[in-house]
């Protein structure tokens, strides 16, 4: 079978990190171009893949022994090349957050539901093993009811992350570290839980250099009854131990993140602990496969636009709450 031929759109930070996933899958798919107008960042990915770089993303579209396209560049861009991917037949991985506004997600879902090509949310919390182990410990009944959850993501912006201006400016990116960040927490939360309901949020900014938000506390009403709070910061030293998340039902608690993989606390277990998952697997290697999975597989989508909007309105809905004072339904936005 012929592998997926996919070029690398934006090879900044995050490229690097795509790159190993889609060695680690090279029976299924190949990197057969690669662009970024710093043309060194795209030479550095080729190096390491034998892509060929390209001048222009115009010529990825018009190559037709290009299947798919991966969008890793800056948000203003998300909606405009998505849409030229799409029109051009490919099919579109695309980082979070889905889009800058509400508009620009409303129209991406529009574009992915009037195609026949796949549109990827590119969302690693959707398919981490500690994500997808944990919400089947729920739907199997391991912690009972639901009663609430507790994440955590922290993420000190500094080193290469300053040099990504545009980050910190939020007519580019739409938002703060919620939306640039925090967004992962919210997205494990949801996974495991399902949709949200209502938010709250208080939102404060420690560090101006940072743009909009650094720092914002939101608690959260989920469709399934359960409570929750989000605790999501750019301006606290807190990495390691990266992000949790804990899942406190009346018969047990699921608590992934932090200093271990996944464990789940019961009274009766011996210990009153087992742990879910033994070993760490690199989420991008597990979003690149479930991406494939359904491109190569015809699987269904792990990570749809449909989520994206929903998580994008959740993180809206939460300035919007900070502004107004008040709580903010995810049906209102
Ligand atoms: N954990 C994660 O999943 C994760 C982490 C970081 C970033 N991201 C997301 O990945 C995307 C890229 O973030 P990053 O940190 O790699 O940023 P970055 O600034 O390091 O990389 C973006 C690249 O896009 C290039 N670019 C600019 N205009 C372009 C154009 N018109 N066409 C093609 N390339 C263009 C830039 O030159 C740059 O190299 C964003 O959506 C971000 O939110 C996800």
């Amino acid at each position: 079978m012929q592998r997926l031929r996919v070029a690398f759109v934006g090879c900044g930070l995050i490229s690097q990190s795509h790159l190993k996933a889609y060695l680690a899958h090279e029976n299924w798919a190949q990197i057969v171009a690669a662009y970024d107008p710093a043309r060194e960042r795209a030479d550095a990915i080729a190096s390491e893949c034998g892509a060929t770089v390209v001048d222009s993303f115009e010529a990825i579209l018009a190559d037709e022994k290009i299947d798919a396209v991966e969008l890793m560049t800056p948000h203003h861009l998300h909606l405009e090349q998505t849409r030229q991917a799409l029109a051009a037949n490919k099919h579109v991985l695309l980082q979070k957050p889905l889009g800058r506004t509400l508009e620009e997600c409303d129209e991406i879902v529009k574009l992915g539901q009037s195609s026949d090509r796949v549109l990827y949310y590119g969302e690693l919390s959707h398919t981490t093993q500690k994500a997808r182990t944990a919400r089947q410990a729920y739907r199997q009944g391991r912690i009972g009811r639901m009663v609430a959850l507790q994440g955590t993501y922290a993420h000190w912006q500094g080193g290469d992350y300053l040099h990504t201006g545009w980050r910190y400016d939020p007519s580019v990116s739409g938002g703060g570290a919620l939306l640039d960040g925090g967004i992962h927490t919210l997205a494990t939360m949801i996974t495991v839980a399902g949709p949200v309901h209502s938010v709250s949020a208080m939102t404060t900014r420690f560090r101006p250099e940072l743009g909009g938000e650094d720092t914002s506390v939101l608690s959260i009403t989920f469709a399934n009854g359960a409570l929750g709070t989000l605790l999501s910061s750019h301006a606290s030293h807190l990495w390691p131990p990266g992000p949790s998340v804990r899942i406190i039902g009346e018969d047990g608690i699921l608590s992934m993140g932090g200093t271990e993989t996944l464990g789940l606390y019961r009274d009766d277990l011996p210990e009153q602990r087992e742990v879910l998952i033994e070993e760490w697997l690199d989420p991008f290697e597990s979003m690149i496969g479930a991406y494939l999975d359904c491109v190569v597989d015809g699987q269904e989508l792990a990570s749809s636009a449909e989520l994206g909007r929903h998580e994008f309105a959740v993180v809206m809905a939460a300035y919007r709450s900070a502004e107004e004072g008040r709580t903010i339904l995810i049906s209102e936005m």
